[in-house]
């Protein structure tokens, strides 16, 4: 296994760097291929593991793809099979999105139940029952959901008990096949979901309401769908992510190839601690602040704060003149960085849903393990300024999600190399 070792920052980092294509646009996107009748090209995917195993799926699935790192050719024209089997879900649990599609396109499928996850339970009881609503029957056993209709999925009325990104884009791409209009009430609004139905609409499929928490849908009834070819966006996490790193090492740094408003409610608590923005129409630079003021942040759906940046500002948190509060409300267990942190000398009081951090402690090297994807990310920030030598081990959680993330930390003037734990 891989381990990435990170010496403390002699001085700020400077620079700029790519942000790539959104982990999130683009796992919801793939799966839409499924309702396609043609071959597509995708631009922009980020060279992420994530996306390299919903590929895979596909292609188990009878899809065809190339891929020439971030540009891939996909035809699903031969697909034949309608299994997703558990060894593919356990290890991403984005596997789900492939049964709305795969149901509204052949009438059955089976797909692995996702297990939990390091950060919560992570039930899909919510996508289960929208499509249920539609006419879908439902069973589990044995770890698997086991779906069929009865000809097409029937249009329905869908209210969403709790906001859900997947959820929403798996009804989404259900109801787009579907015989009949469907609306979906509470949907998610975040960015990535907001692709996937303009990549829809785009493609000829009728839907109102986009980028709000109405969605109607008109289905075709089977008709496949001729998908246009797309570029994914700009992935506002990773973005936020190199913010921090500026922020959390009081450095000036430039992002490009982002879209800024979809990074409102970062760019929003960064200036609230202290730090200078600089906007253009695809970048934002990050500006040192002459003194760190702690924050309190409550994670919410989209275009509140993303729980996704939770852990990052919380080692951001560790350097600020004061205690920070972070409350976090869509998550059930997703402090798990907060052991790790601990161990480099962080002062942070859990309680519940709420951390207390004290900030201004001194932060010491050591050796530390990844838990989740975003954790991993938070750990690293913490390395680049915590004196001596920061080994974060376990970093396959980092390559699901980040590309290539020490090459772009490096580029900026961060040591960090990527080591293998068995030598
Ligand atoms: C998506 O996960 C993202 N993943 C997550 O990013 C992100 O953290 C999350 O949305 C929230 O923004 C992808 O888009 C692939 P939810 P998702 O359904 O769709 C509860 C990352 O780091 N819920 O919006 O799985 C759920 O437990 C990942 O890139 C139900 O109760 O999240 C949670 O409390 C981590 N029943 C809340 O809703 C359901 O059927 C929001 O979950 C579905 C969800």
């Amino acid at each position: 296994m891989k381990y990435l070792k990170i010496n403390q920052l002699k001085k700020p980092l400077s620079g700029n760097i790519d942000i790539a294509g959104a982990k999130n646009a683009a796992l919801p996107l793939l799966a839409a291929t499924i309702l396609g009748r043609n071959e597509m090209t995708i631009s922009n995917l980020p060279d992420v593991a994530d996306i390299k195993t919903l590929l895979k799926l596909l292609e188990m699935l009878g899809a065809q793809y190339s891929l020439d790192k971030n540009i891939a050719k996909i035809s699903t024209i031969k697909l034949d099979k309608t299994t997703a089997t558990y060894d593919i879900v356990k290890t991403m649990r984005a596997s789900i999105l492939v049964l709305g599609p795969l149901l509204a396109r052949f009438g059955h499928c089976e797909v692995s139940l996702p297990g939990g996850c390091a950060i919560g339970q992570r039930p899909v009881d919510l996508h289960l029952k929208a499509l249920e609503l539609m006419g879908a029957h439902i069973e589990i056993r044995a770890g698997y959901i086991y779906a069929t209709t009865d000809g097409p999925l029937k249009g329905a009325k869908i209210v969403f008990d709790k906001v859900t990104v997947t959820g929403t884009e798996n009804i989404v791409m259900a109801a787009a096949l579907a015989d009949g209009e469907t609306t979906i009430i509470n949907a998610a609004k975040e960015p990535e979901v907001v692709q996937l139905c303009e990549v829809l609409s785009n493609s000829g499929v009728v839907i109102k309401g986009i980028g709000t928490d109405k969605l109607v849908i008109t289905g075709r009834n089977r008709e496949l769908i001729d998908i246009q070819n797309f570029s994914i966006i700009p992935d506002r996490i990773e973005a936020g992510t190199y913010l921090c790193a500026g922020a959390i090492t009081n450095s000036q740094i430039t992002i490009n190839k982002v879209i800024p408003e979809h990074l409102e409610s970062i760019l929003y608590k960064l200036k609230e601690m202290g730090f200078g923005i600089e906007k253009t129409q695809s970048s934002v630079t990050i500006l040192p602040a002459k003194k760190i003021k702690p924050i309190n942040l409550i994670t919410t759906e989209y275009p509140g704060f993303p729980t996704d940046m939770q852990a990052q500002f919380m080692a951001l948190a560790l350097i600020a003149n004061g205690t920070s509060i972070i409350d976090e409300r869509l998550f059930e267990n997703r402090f798990m960085h907060v052991s790790e942190l601990l161990r480099m000398g962080a002062d942070i009081h859990l309680n519940g849903s709420i951390a207390t951090i004290n900030g201004g402690k001194e932060l010491f090297g050591a050796d530390v393990m990844a838990t989740d994807l975003r954790a991993s990310s938070a750990l690293v920030l913490a390395g680049l300024i915590a004196s001596g030598e920061t080994n974060v081990h376990r970093i396959y959680h980092l390559d699901r999600g980040y590309e290539d993330l020490e090459g772009k930390l490096n580029a900026l003037g961060a040591d960090i190399t990527r080591c293998d734990e068995s030598l």
